[in-house]
């Protein structure tokens, strides 16, 4: 251990006595550090507590110019986004005619690709976000890579049949590659190549010649910017679990992925000491699971000029309380049933409608819920006590995740929605101060309307809700209305930051007025399909069900809501 603290010291030494406007402060016993650092439950950056809102872009690196890139950045930055979280993998399985990809993963062999669509592309995005006075949070894998659904049918337009991605059930749509977040390799694509037994994803946490081309691939990427002031952190991998599109194996538990992320985050470590490393996985908790690495009660925090952020009071998560909370929240349900009775009664338990009158649940019968059950082999109070994992995750999603809330009937939905948000942002902020780490919100939204029909699950390559050719009168009846969204981001934002956390990351940017080219995924022909019908004007960025876009007032709306918050959270003390 001692060299890598010898060198994370001398590093900041270096380029703090390089750096040309550095000012000696006789009184300072340390020079400030111009990577991210934590103290306690916050970030440090340059001496000062950093605290921010961000944004999702995993399609950055595939923009077609450099201009593209640049003005992104700097939309981002002119809404006072701080960090964009964005992928630094791009695994393809055979080498794409156009567009960016980074790692060729093929006949028995894995291949980096550093040149101009590869890692250079990277280098670009991380260059003019500097530029912009901003951080890129770096991704280094994805737990989900669906296969697409070939649709044999399709034919290009010289009469080939084509492989085409088959993206609304029953019609030949099409998109470009890397559209999706799931398009861009991953866990799976390593399974699938060396994997003994192709059918379990979690071979991927534990085949050794799986975890060597991991490790050489994670290796070049943090070589690469270790010194660079622009990187925010690496995230091991985005929403890691025991199952992906691939099932997981009986013997994979929260063990397995724990230790992964222990194993992982000290080769990074080794490689690039200078920088943070986190989780990336969705929060989910297991209060009765065996732990790798068991709570030790901290001392009292020490007083620090830093800790300008109040500790909060933190209760340990046990299955004791989860199921208190649960068996209050239904007694509460209930006896509203009870008043309302209603023909379709019921009440609407982890996102089913039970039937109250001839079943009676309570809340033993119904455990503590998959959300806190460890069965998804995530433990993320395990993984953020990890001793190189420097700060926890955690995302939300309602409309794909069930996060254990019991809906309160005597609300609209869109309220429930809300106050499930709420619940779940409150308990992570308790765990990062229960574990005296910063704990950030990587990725949150909710589907609207509008952009229903391009919803498409992570682990799926098909839109739900796409158009159904067959029914010219369907209308769109999933998701929220541009207002309700606005309204949700604008009440998680301001719970967030008032609970503790220290990063809450939207997800995901939309940008417009892209250079559309042939064969990349800024292309008109995403807009010609119909994926997207607000969308009048080629070269917006991809649009997976959880874009800003919308008709341009209701986007500049959503972007205020992200503006404000970051205004509320104070102005970037190092600028
Ligand atoms: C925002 O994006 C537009 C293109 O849509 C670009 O013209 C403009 O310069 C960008 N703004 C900033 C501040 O970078
Ligand atoms: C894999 O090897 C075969 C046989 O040498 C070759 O034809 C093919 O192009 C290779 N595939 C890739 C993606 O390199
Ligand atoms: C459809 O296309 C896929 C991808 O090329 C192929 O694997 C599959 O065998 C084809 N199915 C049929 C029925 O032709
Ligand atoms: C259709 O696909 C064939 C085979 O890949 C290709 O040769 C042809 O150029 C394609 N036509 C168009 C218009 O893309
Ligand atoms: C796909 O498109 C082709 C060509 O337009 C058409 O013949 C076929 O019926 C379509 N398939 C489906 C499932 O819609
Ligand atoms: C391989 O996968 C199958 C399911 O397809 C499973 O039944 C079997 O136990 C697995 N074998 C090993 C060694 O993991
Ligand atoms: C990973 O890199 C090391 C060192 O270069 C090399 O010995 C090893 O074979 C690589 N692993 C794989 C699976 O290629
Ligand atoms: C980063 O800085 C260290 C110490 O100054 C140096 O040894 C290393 O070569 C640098 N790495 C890169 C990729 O520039
Ligand atoms: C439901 O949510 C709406 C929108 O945020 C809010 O105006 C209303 O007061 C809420 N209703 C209740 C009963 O909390
Ligand atoms: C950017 O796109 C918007 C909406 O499509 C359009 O109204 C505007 O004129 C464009 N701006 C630039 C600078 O091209
Ligand atoms: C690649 O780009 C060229 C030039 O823009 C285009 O003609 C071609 O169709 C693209 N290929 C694919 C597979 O989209
Ligand atoms: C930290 O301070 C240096 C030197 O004053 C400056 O160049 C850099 O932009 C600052 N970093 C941040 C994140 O503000």
């Amino acid at each position: 251990m001692l060299p890598l603290l010898v060198l994370v010291v001398l590093n900041a030494l270096l380029v703090s006595a390089l750096s040309p406007t550095r000012t000696v402060n006789k009184r300072q016993s340390a020079p400030p550090n111009q990577f991210v650092t934590t103290d306690g439950g916050s970030f440090i950056v340059n001496g000062s507590v950093l605290t921010f809102v961000g944004t999702n872009a995993y399609w950055l690196p595939t923009l077609n110019s450099d201009d593209d890139i640049d003005f992104t950045l700097g939309n981002m930055s002119a809404a006072g986004i701080k960090v964009v979280r964005t992928w630094a993998f791009n695994d393809v399985e055979t080498i794409p005619e156009n567009g960016t990809w980074f790692q060729l993963i093929a006949n028995g062999t894995t291949t980096i690709n550093d040149g101009p669509n590869g890692l250079q592309k990277l280098d670009t995005v991380i260059r003019l976000a500097e530029k912009h006075n901003m951080f890129v949070l770096l991704s280094l894998t994805n737990n989900w890579n669906p296969r697409p659904l070939f649709d044999n049918m399709t034919i290009n337009a010289s009469g080939t049949p084509i492989e085409a991605r088959d993206v609304t059930p029953g019609t030949n749509n099409t998109l470009p590659r890397n559209t999706l977040s799931n398009d861009y390799g991953g866990m799976d694509m390593y399974v699938r190549e060396f994997a003994n037994n192709s059918t379990m994803h979690d071979e991927f946490y534990t085949n050794p010649t799986i975890l060597s081309h991991f490790m050489n691939y994670t290796a070049t990427i943090v070589s690469r910017y270790a010194n660079n002031t622009s990187v925010f952190s690496w995230e091991v991998a985005n929403d890691p679990r025991c199952n992906s599109s691939l099932p997981a194996s009986t013997v994979c538990n929260t063990n397995t992925v724990t230790h992964f992320h222990d194993v992982i985050s000290q080769h990074i470590k080794t490689f690039d000491p200078n920088h943070l490393v986190s989780s990336g996985n969705q929060g989910f908790l297991c209060a009765d699971c065996p732990k790798l690495f068991p709570r030790v009660v901290p001392p009292p925090p020490q007083a620090s000029p830093l800790a300008n952020v109040k500790r909060r009071s933190a209760k340990p998560m046990t299955k004791k309380r989860i199921l208190a909370e649960r068996r209050a929240a239904l007694n509460k349900a209930r006896s509203y049933q009870r008043r309302h009775a209603s023909p379709t009664g019921g009440l609407r338990i982890r996102g089913r409608w039970m039937a109250t009158e001839t079943k009676r649940q309570d809340a033993e019968d119904q455990g503590v819920g998959s959300a806190f059950d460890g069965s998804s082999g995530v433990d993320s109070e395990d993984i953020i006590n990890v001793p190189n994992i420097n700060f926890g995750t955690f995302q939300l999603f309602p409309d794909q995740d069930n996060y254990g809330f019991i809906s309160d009937p005597s609300l609209p939905a869109f309220n429930n929605t809300v106050n499930a948000g709420l619940d779940w942002i409150r308990r992570h902020a308790e765990i990062g101060t229960l574990f005296n780490k910063p704990i950030t919100l990587t990725g949150f939204g909710l589907v609207t309307q509008s952009n229903s029909p391009a919803f498409v699950p992570f682990n799926t390559s098909v839109a739900p809700f796409g158009p159904d050719p067959t029914d010219t009168q369907a209308t769109q009846t999933f998701g929220v209305t541009d207002e309700q969204r606005d309204d949700a981001y604008a009440q998680w934002l301001k719970a967030g930051f008032t609970a503790g956390l220290q990063g809450m990351v939207q997800y995901q940017w939309t940008q417009a007025n892209l250079t559309t080219v042939d064969g990349t995924n800024i292309s008109p022909t995403v807009t010609d399909t119909g994926l997207s019908p607000v969308v009048t004007e080629p070269g917006f960025s991809p649009n997976d069900g959880y874009s800003l876009q919308g008709v341009s007032d209701s986007q500049a709306q959503a972007v205020n809501v992200i503006q404000q918050a970051a205004q509320s959270i104070g102005p970037d003390p190092n600028t």
